[in-house]
């Protein structure tokens, strides 16, 4: 007999073997690293605010699945979790908590719907802060690099406003995401410990980008 945490145990444990197949050789910015990332800072968040632990584990672990740079579509991507959360026996409340915490979280350009449980929050919390800190840095000239941006151009102008399509698709360059979006992240952390770990990271972006100009100039 197992014992209901064993049970849970085993489903994180298939689930994760599940997305490293799926994910295997992303190079979006959604590799199988930047889940393991989320998984981890989900677990810590989840336990400084008293959040669910399986319910948190098993949305950092499957958020990425339902993107529609990665599944062609949102609805398709969504279809797909479900199946894939029957196929291993988790209950329909369960289910249902997870498939509403992943299809709200994407940023999508800023335009985005509030959280509705804790969990939610702290996997939104810990999915923003992978897109901070040193670990948000590499991952903006990555993307910047596999897309063909520039690092930075000081004749594209940083876009105030702008929908869906144009965070996706129009030109930018890894320098503007920084005001675009990545020093926009700290304001949108739900829980409080992750407002901690956002203010050191925050902090580290912007040292980053005071030595960048610098250097820039040549002044450094
Ligand atoms: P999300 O789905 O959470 O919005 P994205 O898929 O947009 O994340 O981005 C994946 C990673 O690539 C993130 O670290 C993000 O900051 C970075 N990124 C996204 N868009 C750009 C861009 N236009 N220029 C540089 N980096 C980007
Ligand atoms: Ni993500």
């Amino acid at each position: 007999m197992y014992s209901g945490v064993n049970m849970k145990q085993t489903m994180i444990k298939k689930t994760e073997d599940f997305v490293k197949e799926k994910l295997h050789g992303e190079s979006s910015g959604h590799d199988w690293y930047h889940i393991y990332r989320v998984k981890n800072l989900s677990e810590n968040i989840a336990e400084k605010e008293g959040a669910d632990h399986f319910i948190c584990v098993m949305a950092a672990l499957l958020h990425d699945i339902a993107d529609e740079k990665i599944a062609g579509s949102e609805e398709k991507g969504i279809q797909e979790v479900r199946q894939w959360l029957e196929s291993i026996s988790v209950e329909d409340h369960c289910i249902t908590h997870i498939l509403s915490i992943i299809s709200t979280m994407s940023f999508k350009g800023g335009n985005q719907a509030e959280m509705s449980s804790i969990e939610g929050m702290v996997v939104q919390d810990a999915d923003r802060l992978d897109a901070i800190g040193a670990i948000g840095i590499g991952r903006t000239f990555a993307y910047s690099g596999a897309k063909g941006q520039l690092m930075y151009d000081p004749e594209i102008p940083v876009r105030e406003v702008m929908t869906k399509e144009q965070y996706r698709n129009e030109k930018s360059t890894a320098v503007n995401h920084f005001y675009e979006k990545l020093l926009k992240l700290k304001h949108g952390m739900n829980t409080s410990y992750a407002k901690k770990l956002a203010d050191d990271r925050h902090a580290f972006l912007e040292s980053f980008l005071e030595q960048f100009f610098g250097e820039w100039e040549g002044r450094k």
